[in-house]
């Protein structure tokens, strides 16, 4: 109790409290950045679940693609600033947030322990994050805890269902939905494909050993055609928003036509993203395609961005090619699996750590003042 005490104290830096690193368990202070989160949840986790999460589509252009972009596009830090006060807030539909740093959504967290939604949302709440998810909420909120939460959709192409769905997000108190776009089919993963993983491990966890393992629901073979939502199409939000008066978020897109056509639909903001390289392979990476979105949109809805983030700095970047806030998929799940919820917390903590120091050495006192003058992309 103690400890989880502890922990939340040095979450407060986000707000301002000084960095107790005494306070922190050791266990915690062992790895000290995103990438070694990666390395001791690989060590503890199954191969499985550390494939399925970590992999992209076959020969993982994309995913390379996303990590790639950060080291072409260089920071022009701004000198003799009064930096004494930083501040990470930021208004982001309706919203006054600690951070930029919100929860992207991520299906199949059973994968790493059960009950891992909730683990994850516990996390969220304990670090004023807000979380995009599908699942996992509800026992949280059940405790009448302020949990700020968007619900997460890949969609289903029917009117009345997505009213229906819409107003029940909006009766639970969730403060906007994220259709996911870019979901049409299973995508090809060629690591999922070699481990012989089967989809229906995402709800039910991974078979112990001497447990029978069963028969894959899903055919695990480079050749397998699964449909989820082929035929949704952009009428699908004016759908849901006929249902509520959330903001709707499209996510999912890395064309700046297909951002021009969110506005025109009527999303409240889009996020730039590839699904972290995980749909179609040879994706352009979502820090290259940024910026002409965020000229396609015209600041007419906030543009925000996903895909690679695993520093303060590759966060800085993306904000200063226009991002009103960020989203971070696989980080905390490797601060889940290296820890449970304490490793998501640390994650959080670190990454919003980082983006604050970053801020301060270039000058920046607000996220307001962030812009396209901090960085100049040098290509490879
Ligand atoms: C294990 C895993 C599951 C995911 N499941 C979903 C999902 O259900 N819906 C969705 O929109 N995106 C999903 N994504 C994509 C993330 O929301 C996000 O776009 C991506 O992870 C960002 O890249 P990053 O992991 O490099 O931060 C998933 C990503 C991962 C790693």
């Amino acid at each position: 109790m103690k400890r989880r005490e502890s922990l939340r104290n040095l979450l407060g830096l986000v707000a301002g409290s000084p960095l107790l690193m005494g306070q922190v368990p050791d266990e915690l202070t062992g790895p000290i950045n995103v990438h070694e989160f990666e390395e001791v949840a690989r060590r503890k986790m199954h191969k499985l679940a550390y494939d399925f999460i970590a992999g992209g589509v076959e020969d993982e252009l994309t995913l390379r693609a996303n990590r790639a972009a950060y080291e072409r596009v260089f920071l022009l830090p701004r000198v003799m600033v009064d930096t004494t006060n930083v501040s990470l807030e930021t208004e982001l539909l309706g919203l006054k947030l600690d951070s930029p740093i919100l929860i992207a959504p991520t299906g199949g967290k059973n994968l790493v322990m059960p009950n891992a939604d909730a683990t994850v949302a516990a996390a969220a709440l304990a670090s004023k994050t807000l979380i995009c998810s599908a699942t996992g909420v509800e026992k949280i909120l059940a405790g009448g805890a302020p949990l700020l939460w968007w619900s997460n959709t890949i969609g289903n192409a029917a009117k009345a269902q997505a009213k229906n769905y819409a107003r029940r997000v909006q009766d639970g108190g969730g403060k906007g939905i994220v259709v996911t776009v870019d979901n049409a089919y299973q995508s090809n993963r060629d690591r999922n494909n070699r481990n012989r993983f089967d989809y229906g491990y995402m709800q039910t966890g991974i078979p112990k050993e001497g447990e029978a393992v069963r028969k894959p629901i899903s055919p695990a073979t480079p050749a397998m055609w699964q449909p989820h939502t082929p035929s949704m199409t952009w009428e699908y939000l004016s759908w849901l928003k006929e249902g509520c008066s959330l903001p709707i978020v499209a996510k999912g897109i890395v064309h700046p036509d297909d951002a021009a056509l969110a506005v025109k639909s009527g999303a409240d903001a889009i996020v730039v993203s590839n699904h972290g390289g995980r749909q179609l392979d040879g994706v352009i990476g979502t820090l290259d395609a940024l910026p002409d979105c965020v000229a396609a949109v015209g600041g007419k809805i906030p543009v925000l961005m996903d895909g690679g983030l695993r520093r303060g700095t590759d966060i800085l970047k993306a904000m200063a090619l226009g991002a009103s806030a960020v989203l971070v998929g696989r980080a905390p799940l490797w601060g889940l699996g290296a820890f449970g919820q304490p490793g998501v917390e640390r994650v959080l903590w670190m990454l919003n750590a980082e983006l604050k120091l970053a801020m301060a050495l270039a000058g920046m006192r607000r996220t307001s003042e962030i812009g396209r003058g901090l960085v100049k992309r040098i290509p490879a």
